[in-house]
């Protein structure tokens, strides 16, 4: 595999995710955020999830131990220039995530493949705004990135299928199961499951039934590890409203139209599990 060293830009939870799961493949990797704080809470959470995976036994100490020796956290963009891939998981804004690939295009190797975790930006509209289009992918990765197996890879119409070809046969390196997708806005997963979870609100909204019976229904009927509502907190309220809004504003069809009850939701701060409090409270909950 041409991709030997792997740089990951943003230390959320996607992009911590991310740079555990291509350390924990052997891969070095170079774990990038805006400033030490930020490198240090991610490396940090990195830690907590391996910690947890040897406390459950699902993890090897060693493994762990391996894993968080291939990591090297920085603040610096020049510390990517010698990665063969560089995976941005940065805030879900164009402007900030051109100023990030500019910034990419003066230090990277001009061999360097591009790719972001967007879920919903126009992966051709970041593309073009770099040196390399032919050279940028998108790689969509699931939350909780070290459990969940798929990841989507976005090819643009200018995308060289060399690089698609290289894409995903790094992706089966570090676990994963590669679909492939164009560039539509939602690509595969976000473009069924959105309008199903927005769905479940307006069904909550109308009365039909109660929140748990929603989430018993899909959890028990369809054999779903969590019900829509859960998933929703999961995900977060304010995540799934500004990825509904952009689809909408894409489709123009109905299904992607967020409902009051997630706007007001929303508004309220009501963000579900990170905030403490979505469909279901969980401020008492560690
Ligand atoms: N390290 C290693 N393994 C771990 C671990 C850790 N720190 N923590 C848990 N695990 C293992 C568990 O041991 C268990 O393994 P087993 O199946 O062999 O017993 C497995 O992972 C599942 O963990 P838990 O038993 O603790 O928890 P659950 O069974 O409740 O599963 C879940 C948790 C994987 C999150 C499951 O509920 C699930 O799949 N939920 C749906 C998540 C989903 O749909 N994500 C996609 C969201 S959409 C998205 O991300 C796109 C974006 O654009 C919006």
């Amino acid at each position: 595999m041409a991709i030997r060293k792997v740089g990951v830009v943003g230390l959320g939870l996607m992009g911590s995710g991310i740079a555990q799961v291509c350390a924990q493949a052997g891969l070095p990797t170079v774990a990038r955020e805006v400033d030490q704080g930020l490198v240090d809470k991610g490396l940090g959470r990195i830690k907590k999830f391996l910690d947890d995976g040897v406390a459950k036994g699902k993890v090897e100490a060693q493994v762990r131990d391996k894993t968080l020796a291939n990591l090297t956290g920085t603040a610096k963009v020049e510390d990517l220039a010698d990665c063969d891939l560089v995976i941005e998981a940065i805030v879900e804004n164009l402007d900030a995530k051109h100023a990030l690939f500019a910034a990419l295009d003066k230090v990277a190797k001009p061999e360097t493949i591009y790719a972001s975790n967007t879920s919903s930006l126009s992966v051709t509209e970041m593309a073009a705004g770099t040196e390399r289009p032919g050279r940028f992918v998108g790689l969509h990765f699931f939350n909780p990135v070290p459990l969940m197996k798929l990841v989507e890879v976005v090819s643009t119409i200018v995308t060289e299928p060399a690089v698609v070809t290289e894409v995903k046969a790094f992706a089966g390196a570090i676990g994963k199961t590669p679909v492939s997708t164009g560039d539509t806005t939602g690509f595969v997963v976000n473009r069924l499951l959105v309008p199903y979870l927005l769905d479940a609100i307006r069904m909550l909204e109308r009365g039909v039934a109660t929140r748990e019976d929603i989430d018993n229904a899909m959890k028990l009927g369809c054999g779903y590890p969590m019900g829509p509502l859960t998933l929703l907190d999961f995900v977060g309220l304010d995540t799934t409203y500004y990825i509904a809004n952009i689809m909408f504003d894409e489709f123009k069809e109905p299904s992607f139209a967020p409902p009051p009850l997630l706007k007001r939701m929303v508004l309220a701060g009501h963000h579900g599990r990170k905030s403490g409090r979505g469909f279901y409270d969980y401020s008492q909950k560690s």
